[in-house]
Formats: C-alpha cells, structure tokens, sequence
C-alpha cells in the first residue's frame, strides 16, 4: 500500500499505525465500508455512505466529517494509490480513550482510516467463470450482524475453515438449519424452477449492497424472485448457488461441502446476473 489517510494525514503505508488505546485495537468497537472501484468509479458509494451512517448511528459513534469531505478522501486515496479495479476500505472507530469497556468522553473524535488497493479484474473474471466452492459452518455470530462492524472474529475463523477445505467461502447456518449469509457475502440460490432465493435482510444478515443493487436487476430482468431463508440440503439439489459481495460481484458457488450443484459449472443465472450488473450500479 502506498498511501492510507489515517485521522487528518496520508501516510506511507508502512507508516499508517493508529494508537494502541484506540479503540478498534482495543474492543473492535468501531464500523466500516467496502467499495468497489471500477474503471476508476466509486460504485454504490452514495449506498454504502448510507449504510455506514446507519452503522455508526445504531453504535452511537458520531461521523467524523461531512459526507463531502469523506468523498474527497476517498478520491484522493485512490489517487495515491493509483486504483483503477479495486476497492476502497473504510474504518471508522469510537476514537482513542483509556482503556474502559463502556463509552469515553462525549468529546473523544472517532477515529478515520481510508485504504485503496488495486484488484486484478482478469483473475476475478477468472474465479467467476469456474466458479467456487463453499462449505457450512454454525453460524455464532452475535444478534446484530445487521450492524457493519469491526468485530468479525467468527467470520474470520469460516473463512480459515473453508480454505482448510479448499473452498472460497464459508455459508453460516442458524440454530434453524438455515443460511444467514457468507462470512463476507451475501448468499443465493435458484431453485429447479427457475425462483432466484435470497434471504430477506432481517437482522440475520449484513444488508449487502450488492444484495440491494441485484434485486433490481432480477426485477429487470423478470426473473422471480423469492425472497426467503433457504436450508442446505435445499441448497444442494439446486440448480445454481451464488454469492454476492461489493468485492467479487456475483461469483457463481458450483460445490456446496463437496457436492456439486446443478451440472458442477457455474449457473446461467449468475452468470448473466454477473454480466447485467454495472449497467444498475450508481458510480460516482
Ligand atoms: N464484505 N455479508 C457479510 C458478512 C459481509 O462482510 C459482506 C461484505 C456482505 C456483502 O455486502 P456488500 O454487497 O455490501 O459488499 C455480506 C466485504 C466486501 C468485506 O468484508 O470485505
């Protein structure tokens, strides 16, 4: 990384440190964004500006400048580091204060970090057309997933569960025996007769802005839609499996815990909604 702006400054990324009492280091008590940047585009930024004031207001962490300002930091990161396919990061945290679990000073300023790296478009084009494979986990998340937050240790360990399995990505599984979502992306499935399933975005699940953008595109495209928690083994005899994420798009699933889905290849629905996609994302 060649440049990160950290609470009023661009510092060379090896420079790029926060204070060991702030406290994302210390609780995870803070929040943060994902965009996607594409032939030098924030896309879905005004969305994800939404998301994180929603965020930052259910944690009661104040935002620590105008959406404008934000906007130009962003921009200027990508500048420094040169981005044209790639993604923007986002933290927000509660700022830094002596170590104490509840709420510092009404005046302690959150603190701000914004990182820009590049992507390689050819090699995610390539990951789409084979597609990926997932595995099941618990889902022991707490209740308020809805909540873009910091804290995603049980989302860490899915990942590392699933690349100890050789698959991509983890699907949580509620103590109902239904999936919430990926431990970082949204999860779907179209079913024998053609119904695109999501599930609908209660608290179980991260409002995915790709989610909220591909619903769109189903409804343009007229295919239909069913949105609702779907289980495993019903995922398993489905024709086609994806995932969602502002990072890889729509990234068909082709195994689920070693079985195949539908023929093993990725799916046409996918793949077309893969394809359809930017022509409804905002880009600024
Ligand atoms: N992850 N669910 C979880 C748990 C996520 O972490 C993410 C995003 C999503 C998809 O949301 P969106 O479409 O807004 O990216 C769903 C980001 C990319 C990340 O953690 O890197």
């Amino acid at each position: 990384m060649r440049s990160a702006y950290v609470n009023g400054r661009y510092l060379p990324g090896a420079r790029a440190t926060v204070h060991i009492e702030d406290r994302g280091y210390q609780f995870s008590d803070g929040v943060y964004e994902v965009c996607e940047v594409r032939d030098s585009h924030i896309i879905d930024g005004q969305r994800h500006m939404a998301r994180l004031r929603r965020s930052l207001a259910e944690l009661r962490i104040p935002m620590p400048m105008s959406d404008r300002a934000l906007g130009i930091v962003m921009r200027e990161c990508l500048l420094r580091n040169r981005v044209r396919d790639g993604i923007i990061y986002l933290q927000i945290t509660r700022g830094v204060a002596r170590r104490d679990h509840a709420f510092p000073a009404p005046d302690t300023k959150p603190s701000l970090v914004v990182t820009a790296r590049s992507l390689d478009r050819a090699a995610n084009e390539r990951i789409a057309v084979e597609g990926v494979a997932v595995v099941t986990v618990p889902d022991n998340r707490w209740e308020r997933v809805d909540i873009k937050s910091i804290s995603l240790l049980p989302n860490v360990l899915a990942k590392q569960a699933a690349r100890e399995q050789g698959a991509k990505e983890a699907w949580f599984v509620d103590s109902s025996g239904h999936v919430t979502e990926g431990s970082s992306s949204n999860a779907w499935i179209v079913t024998i007769d053609g119904k695109v399933v999501t599930r609908p975005a209660d608290r179980g699940i991260l409002r995915g802005i790709t989610r909220a953008v591909l619903l769109e595109v189903i409804k343009a495209q007229g295919l239909s839609l069913e949105e609702r928690a779907f289980t495993p083994q019903e995922a398993y005899k489905s024709r086609e499996a994806f995932l969602t994420s502002a990072s890889q798009v729509v990234v068909p699933v082709v195994r689920i815990d070693g079985r195949a889905v539908g023929n093993g290849a990725p799916g046409l629905v996918a793949t077309a909604l893969r394809a359809k996609f930017h022509e409804h994302a905002g880009r600024s």
